[in-house]
């Protein structure tokens, strides 16, 4: 297509789909502004949202810096995701310090103390571009790297484990009977390649090559890589004390970061992640909750949605993205907003929305 289409296409994108970020924001006058290098970057990065016009953001990043370099283009699309005005400087900050907070579920109700709790940040190694732009062998090279640093992790007596990997011909290759069993425990990530908004933007690209999870010997600390990110690092308690689950991700990401190269940072944006939706803190943070009365017995989830978003948490039934909520109306909950709010903060909404979810579902 040529340059003139593409832009005519976007417009007719967003009057058609006016919740696509990317075709909504799209700023004709900047993008023909540009030479043709940074035209084809631009277009790279907001392909997914082009050719899959149903798309919430519409965009991925592929190298570390493009937030920073193309900001006239994404900066209003990551102000409007993450709902912050024009005028407002971004900042993010950060804090890992869980002393200030009591977040234990079981405080607010003892059904509470039982809970499937996760949180996970996505990380990106400024040494490499990100999964959409990686060449197969830089794929494969990322995950000897990664892998290396797990070893390190083995070792350690507080995490043991092991590394799974998918790569066809990998040391660590596992068969496809564990992938399929890791997949359905929730633990390792699906098959990409099915995926038409990663598969657009190149980053389940060479699939399965470049795949894989470190797992600990709990099973409680766990480390994606190659999937949207170059490591989804997350911990996983079922229990009722967000704090002690907080404290083994901090700690193990504190011990990756000195094993890894440098993680990629923006100075205006915080972590760099190839969704713009992941920007900042970079972190999810949720807990899986039965709440059959605001949801009809899992049958209807939109005005539970409705609730939820008042209290700054989205929820997606307990199967993951775009799943619906089971029968007893398990669903999971986390705080939306990742940009422009530190680690604690997060933390802090999660337990506070849980109890304010939980009080409406007990009035009825
Ligand atoms: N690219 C998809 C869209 O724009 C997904 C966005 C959010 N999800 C994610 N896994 N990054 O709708």
């Amino acid at each position: 297509m040529k340059n003139q289409d593409v832009i005519a296409r976007i417009a007719e994108i967003s009057k058609a789909n006016p919740g696509n970020l990317m075709a909504r924001h799209f700023n004709a006058d900047y993008f023909t502004s540009l030479n043709d290098a940074d035209q084809q970057q631009l277009l790279k990065i907001c392909a997914s949202g082009t050719q899959n016009p149903d798309s919430s953001m519409g965009a991925y990043a592929m190298n570390p810096n493009d937030y920073d370099r193309f900001a006239p283009q994404l900066d209003p699309m990551i102000r409007d995701f993450h709902g912050i005005n024009a005028d407002i400087p971004i900042k993010q900050e950060h804090d890992w310090d869980t002393s200030r907070n009591i977040c234990d579920l079981g405080a607010i109700d003892a059904r509470l103390k039982d809970v499937s709790m996760r949180v996970r940040v996505a990380r990106n190694a400024s040494t490499f571009p990100l999964p959409g732009a990686m060449s197969k062998q830089q794929r494969v090279e990322f995950e000897i790297l990664a892998s290396s640093a797990f070893d390190e992790l083995i070792k350690n007596p507080e995490y043991g484990g092991q590394y799974l990997s998918i790569t066809p011909g990998s040391p660590n290759e596992i068969s496809a009977d564990e992938y399929a069993s890791r997949v359905g425990a929730h633990q390792m990530f699906k098959d990409m390649s099915a995926d038409p908004y990663l598969n657009v933007a190149g980053i389940s690209g060479d699939w399965p090559y470049g795949r894989g999870m470190y797992v600990s010997k709990d099973e409680d600390f766990l480390v994606w890589v190659g999937e949207e990110d170059h490591l989804r690092i997350m911990a996983m308690q079922s229990g009722g004390n967000l704090n002690a689950m907080f404290a083994r991700l901090a700690t193990g990401l504190e011990i990756l970061g000195q094993l890894l190269p440098p993680f990629a940072t923006s100075p205006t944006y915080g972590n760099v992640t190839s969704c713009p939706t992941n920007l900042g803190a970079g972190m999810r943070a949720s807990l899986h909750m039965k709440l059959p009365n605001l949801t009809s017995g899992g049958t209807d989830l939109s005005q539970l949605k409705q609730e939820a978003k008042n209290l700054g948490l989205a929820v997606r039934g307990a199967g993951g993205e775009h799943s619906d909520a089971g029968s007893d109306g398990l669903v999971d909950i986390s705080p939306s907003a990742r940009l422009g709010v530190t680690e604690m903060q997060i933390m802090q909404r999660l337990y506070d929305g849980a109890a304010a979810l939980w009080a409406l579902e007990i009035e009825r």
